[in-house]
């Protein structure tokens, strides 16, 4: 399938240096291993001394490299062999000690080594005590990698072990995650801006009550995510979610479906592909109070009425010119027929169908099972992940638009 990739079978070396966050290492390397990841660590001397080798060896199946010359040695040129069979080189965390030595030409381990001689990119994750952080000699290594195309992740601020506050923290390892498998990712939307919305609007009676569904937001961050990882320029906006922002995407946050309609009309003209994700709130209540209604005000409830939102899809179909539009269409009845009216009337390019009542898929699940419909085809997908949907939806969006079908 175009589009399609796996990160099965693809090779992290991964170096580890003498800083405290290390601890943190063998539970990131689970993490790389849940996407079918090989993971095969390098460590520096100083790195021993805050974790054993015994403690990767056991969590990646597979020798831990430590020393250069010192037997036993596995290969003649193991520096060699390394840097070959990397996709990736990452060191996390990075030492002020090798960011300096990098940034130098040093190699006089197998770290460094191998880092000197990979062609694969090469991924630091600097860790330290806040003051090492801000030294201007630690600063201007680091600008120099950068501008060799290292590509570095900027530490967390917060409490460091130092007993300091301050930046040099190890980012989350939910970041570094994201990092890692943006690396590894084909980057097939470089270039392309995308438009994503998620999760649901709400529409107030009052300062403390609203109307509102049941949306998690999970299929448009997922979304956001994967587009992100693929290489694109993501503007995600969302609706009040419980989801942390996606890395590398530019968020911004909206209430109620008049402010996610201000929002997607300022920001779809520089977008090339908008995918309408989010639930908006189709309708509001008439009047809105400025204070608390009091249990006791029954005028004030009686003439509740509701009006109609804007109707964000359609306005962006009308004007959309060229741009690939993507909605999402959640029934309970007639799936496809309903889908298909929604996609003329929204002059849309592609539907993303999910049936509310069957068994895992829709609002609040981790998963979904979704039909993808144009005017001309329909394909039914199985029960899957959101983050697998999210892939499915990219890639399609990706044939459709190179003229291929479903
Ligand atoms: C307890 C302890 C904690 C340390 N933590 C860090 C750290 O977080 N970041 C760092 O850059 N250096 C840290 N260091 C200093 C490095 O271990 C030292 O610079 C060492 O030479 C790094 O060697 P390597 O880069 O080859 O691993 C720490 C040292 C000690 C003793």
């Amino acid at each position: 399938m175009g589009g399609s990739y796996s990160y099965k079978g693809k090779h992290v070396v991964l170096g580890v240096t003498g800083g405290i966050a290390a601890y943190k290492v063998p539970e990131f390397i689970r993490i790389l291993q849940r996407h079918e990841i090989t993971v095969e660590v390098v460590m520096t001397k100083a790195a021993c001394e805050f974790v054993t080798p015994l403690t990767f060896r056991e969590i990646t199946g597979l020798p831990v490299h430590t020393e250069m010359f010192t037997p036993p040695v596995q290969w003649r040129t193991a520096h060699i062999s390394l840097a070959r069979k990397a996709d990736l080189v990452a060191v996390i965390p990075a030492t002020a000690n090798i960011i300096g030595k990098i940034a130098a030409g040093i190699a006089d381990d197998l770290l460094t080594t191998t880092i000197m001689a990979t062609r694969a990119p090469v991924l630091l994750a600097p860790a330290m005590n806040t003051a090492m952080y801000e030294n201007p000699i630690f600063r201007r290594n680091l600008e120099t990698l950068a501008a060799l195309n290292y590509r570095i992740v900027p530490a967390a601020s917060g409490d460091l072990l130092c007993g300091e506050k301050g930046s040099g923290r190890l980012p989350s390892l939910d970041v570094l995650e994201e990092e890692v498998l943006r690396l590894l990712t084909p980057k097939d939307l470089a270039g392309k801006r995308l438009l994503i919305t998620a999760g649901p609007t709400r529409e107030y009676l009052d300062p403390v009550r609203f109307i509102t569904n049941d949306s998690s937001g999970r299929m448009g961050y997922a979304l956001a995510k994967e587009a992100y990882r693929r290489g694109g320029e993501v503007t995600l906006v969302t609706g009040k979610t419980s989801l942390p922002c996606p890395p590398g995407v530019r968020t911004l946050p909206v209430t109620t479906t008049g402010e996610l309609y201000e929002a997607v009309m300022a920001e779809f003209p520089a977008a090339e592909i908008i995918i309408m994700a989010g639930a908006p709130t189709d309708f509001a209540p008439a009047t809105a109070s400025s204070r608390k209604i009091k249990k006791t005000e029954e005028e004030a409830l009686a003439p509740l009425g509701l009006r109609l939102t804007p109707d964000v899809a359609r306005a962006v179909g009308e004007k959309k010119g060229g741009r690939f539009l993507v909605i999402f269409a959640a029934e309970t009845n007639d799936l496809v027929p309903n889908a298909r009216e929604k996609l003329a009337r929204k002059h849309a390019d592609l539907a993303v169908a999910n049936d509310l009542t069957e068994e895992g898929a829709g609002f609040q699940h981790p998963t979904n099972k979704v039909t993808l419909v144009t005017r001309e085809e329909m394909k039914e997908l199985p029960l899957m992940s959101k983050e697998e949907v999210a892939k499915e939806i990219i890639a399609t969006i990706l044939r459709l638009q190179e003229g291929k079908g479903l």
